[in-house]
């Protein structure tokens, strides 16, 4: 069974945009591959100052991950800092990475002219995240389009280790874009990221999401109006989540086009699907905050079979380097 490794830095709620960008794919992925998905701790740093939101972010997003239906049987769902030979792997291939190759990752300078300190943390980033996923044998990183420079450069890493030691350590990843699923809208009709503050978060609680799911931007044709469903943001959000081939999606559709369908209608559609949807994902959710043990058994778990695929790994580099 191919294997997939994937991670995301803890930087907040998850959002219907990572849900349909991400987790969705994660979802399928699991049916048919042996995966690890971990939470960048330690690529964090590059950024986070504050001890107590760290661990609170970290924690939040493996119990989402939980929540979204990730299945602890299938998927290893583990923390990066509970495997910390990925940082003694980053220093093995440290040093053989010419400095050339970081001074081209564009993540590194897009992230200092976002006003990011420009540390060697952040600088040499691509090689602990080289090290994320060699240690695990990956073949299969499922990433958004930003990252696939650094996938590229792990590839580089991993061949020009195993030819300067003449060794077979490390296997060569492929990267694989999310489905060409389309940009998930935001409530001001931008792209929805974190970064933006238009997020819909579907863990809220009722009376919360459906004032922000009212929030979300529309035009000003009056209610009479017949209107295409296809610009507005309410109806490619509802159709990102329920699906393109949804009886419900497709209704919503014709109601737009009939007129006499407000902007408010759809909202209050948009929010009954979400509560409809992810009504299984929120009890689940409300179940993992009540039992933190069950939480720290998988993290426990999922570690240790992390650990021990890095362990080999690293085996393998050090006697292939002579240590
Ligand atoms: P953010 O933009 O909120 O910072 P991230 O960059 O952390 O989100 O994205 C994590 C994952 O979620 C990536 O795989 C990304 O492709 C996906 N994702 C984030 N926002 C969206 C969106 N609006 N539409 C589709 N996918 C998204
Ligand atoms: N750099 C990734 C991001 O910002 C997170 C990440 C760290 C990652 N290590 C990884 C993703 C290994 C895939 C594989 O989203």
């Amino acid at each position: 069974m191919p294997r997939v490794l994937s991670g995301l830095q803890p930087s907040g709620q998850l959002h219907l945009g990572n849900y349909a960008g991400a987790i969705k794919q994660f979802l399928d992925l699991q049916q048919t591959h042996e995966m690890f998905v971990f939470v960048a701790s330690y690529h964090a740093l590059t950024s986070s100052r504050d001890p107590a939101a760290l661990r609170a972010a970290t924690r939040q997003v493996v119990v989402d991950y939980l929540a979204f239906g990730l299945d602890p049987q299938r998927v290893q769902i583990y923390r990066q800092q509970d495997v910390p030979e990925v940082t003694e792997l980053a220093w093995l291939l440290s040093c053989i990475c010419p400095t050339g190759w970081m001074d081209k990752a564009v993540s590194y300078k897009d992230k200092v002219a976002k006003g990011l300190d420009a540390t060697i943390g952040l600088y040499t980033y691509p090689i602990l995240q080289a090290a994320d996923i060699l240690c695990v044998d990956a073949d299969i990183v499922p990433v958004g389009k930003d990252q696939v420079q650094h996938i590229e450069l792990t590839r580089d890493m991993a061949q020009r280790f195993n030819h300067a030691f003449q060794s077979e350590v490390f296997i060569l990843p492929a990267y694989r874009l999310a489905k060409a699923a389309e940009v998930l809208p935001g409530t001001d009709g931008e792209k929805m990221s974190k970064s933006y503050g238009n997020t819909i978060d579907p863990f809220l609680d009722e009376k919360a999401l459906r004032k922000v799911v009212m929030t979300i931007k529309t035009d000003s044709q009056p209610m009479e109006a017949a209107k295409d469903p296809e610009p507005c943001p309410v109806y490619r959000i509802f159709r990102a989540i329920a699906g393109s081939d949804d009886p419900r999606t497709a209704d919503l559709a014709a109601r737009y086009r009939a007129g006499n369908f407000g902007y408010g209608h759809a909202k209050q559609a948009l929010f009954e699907l979400l509560l409809d949807y992810f009504a299984p994902a929120r009890q689940r959710r409300a179940e993992l905050l009540g039992d933190p043990g069950y939480v720290d058994e998988v993290l426990v778990k999922s570690a240790a079979k992390a650990r021990t695929l890095a362990q080999a790994t690293l085996t393998r580099a050090r006697t292939a380097v002579g240590l």
